[in-house]
C-alpha cells in the first residue's frame, strides 16, 4: 500500500510487534501496517500472509491484538498515540 495523498498529517508513534514506527493521524491500524509492509499478519507458516479482504468491517479477516490482549479489527480501528499492536497472539496471555 502506498500513500499518495494527505501526506502532511501529523505523525503518531505506535508499536507493532515490538517495532516502533510512525503512522499518520487518522490512519486505521490496517493502513498504518500496510503502508509499512505488504501483509497484515501471518496466522501460521502453512497459511499465506493476510492483508484483510473487504477493508470495511464486514469480512472479519483483519483481527489482530493489542498487547493487553484485546482483539481489534484493523480496518475499522483508528490508531492512537502509543498504541501497542500485536499481529500474532500476545505471548503473555498464553503464560497466564
Ligand atoms: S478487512 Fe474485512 S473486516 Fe477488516
Amino acid at each position: 500500500m502506498q500513500r499518495v495523498k494527505d501526506q502532511d498529517r501529523r505523525l503518531i508513534e505506535i508499536t507493532i510487534d515490538g517495532w516502533t514506527l510512525s503512522a499518520m493521524e487518522g490512519d486505521t491500524v490496517m493502513v498504518a501496517i500496510l503502508s509499512q509492509r505488504p501483509f497484515l499478519r501471518q496466522s501460521s507458516a502453512q497459511e499465506p500472509a493476510g492483508a484483510g479482504f473487504c477493508l470495511m468491517g464486514a469480512c472479519q479477516d483483519c483481527w489482530i491484538w493489542l498487547e493487553d490482549g484485546r482483539r481489534i479489527r484493523a480496518c475499522t480501528t483508528y490508531i492512537e498515540p502509543g498504541m501497542r499492536i500485536r499481529t500474532t497472539w500476545p505471548d503473555r496471555l498464553l503464560a497466564s
